[in-house]
């Protein structure tokens, strides 16, 4: 096991939990293969709140197998293969901080533990359709990127919110890839982020978020394609002018600033008119919107001009 001398800031993990509780809970990680996370780590596992499942989101499907969503992930940085779980375990999750910055009235640099404390945080179980035809069903740990936008005020100039996330070097060894443009940045308008489903993930599964799924903090917007969703966030701007995310800036005929979900509009490689069903087998049809149209469609009635669907 992975042992590191504590910092003076760092409680001992006696002292937040029981050490029955701790050497319990030491097995269950052992058993997800995470014995290597260390003290900050299992302290972070301690001090996760258990969150009330909000019922407005039901997915209709069965949830994914949390086996499959922590072991198959595209997360660039660590390598470009679907394996990346391995090497994503460098990445230190404790201590993380998030800059709020831009035409914001009150930019601040929150831990994540404080975030975890002071956001409204619930469970909702998401459907995830990733642009390259698979999806998968998760019970994500999180708040409103809204709460988070009320905390800070949003001042009336901006108009789209700019996500930033992690580029360390040291642990990952995808940033030699020099021809892409790190750090991965992703954007949205300030309309979408105030939309109820937009939402800054914490957890999965009733626990801390692993590196693997951008721990130890990411966002989700549902109704996108997954690479909508920048991983292990390190800064979130509010400005004027709209973001080049990091695809749109690699290959922009292919992935655009929308990137809304619609089976009738083809990727210009591949149909997204199905999908496949991690862990099951399955290929099912792909829905408007991800199924989410109810809660999204009238954020895009005056914008049929725009490429909504890639
Ligand atoms: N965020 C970062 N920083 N780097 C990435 O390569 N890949 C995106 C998105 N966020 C990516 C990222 C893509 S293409 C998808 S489909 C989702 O993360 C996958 O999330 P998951 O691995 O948790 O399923």
């Amino acid at each position: 096991m992975f042992i590191r001398r504590r910092r003076g800031w760092e409680m001992p993990e006696s002292a937040v939990t029981p050490e029955a509780l701790v050497f319990g809970r030491r097995t269950a990680l052992k058993a997800a293969g995470l014995a290597s996370i260390g003290l900050p780590g299992l302290a972070r596992a301690a001090d996760f709140p258990a969150a009330a499942r909000n019922a407005r989101y039901e997915p209709g499907r069965a949830i994914t197998a949390e086996r499959e969503a922590t072991t198959y992930n595209n997360f660039y940085e660590f390598g470009t293969d679907k394996g990346i779980y391995r090497p994503a375990q460098k990445l230190p999750l404790s201590p993380w901080t998030v800059k709020v910055d831009g035409l914001v009235d009150r930019p601040r640099e929150f831990s994540v533990e404080d975030l975890t404390k002071a956001m409204p945080v619930e469970e909702r179980v998401y459907r995830l359709r990733c642009v390259e035809a698979w999806s998968m069903v998760v019970p994500w740990t999180g708040f409103p990127l809204s709460a988070l936008l009320s905390a800070v005020g949003v001042q009336a100039g901006a108009k789209y919110v700019r996500f930033e996330t992690a580029a360390l070097p040291a642990v990952m060894p995808g940033l030699r890839q020099s021809w892409y443009p790190w750090p991965y940045v992703e954007g949205c308008t300030i309309e979408e982020a105030g939309n109820d489903l937009s939402f800054l993930v914490v957890g999965a599964y009733g626990k801390p978020l692993l590196a693997q799924n951008g721990g130890p903090i990411r966002f989700h917007q549902p109704w996108k394609y997954g690479f909508k969703a920048g991983k292990s966030l390190t800064r979130i701007s509010l400005v004027a002018e709209r973001p080049k995310s990091f695809w749109e800036a690699i290959q922009p005929q292919e992935y655009g600033f929308w990137a809304n979900i619609n089976p009738e509009v083809p990727h210009p490689r591949w149909s997204q008119a199905s999908e496949r069903v991690l862990g099951t087998g399955e290929r099912v049809p792909t829905q408007l919107f991800n199924g989410y149209g109810e809660f999204v469609a009238g954020l895009y009635g005056n914008l049929q001009r725009e490429r909504l669907w890639t």
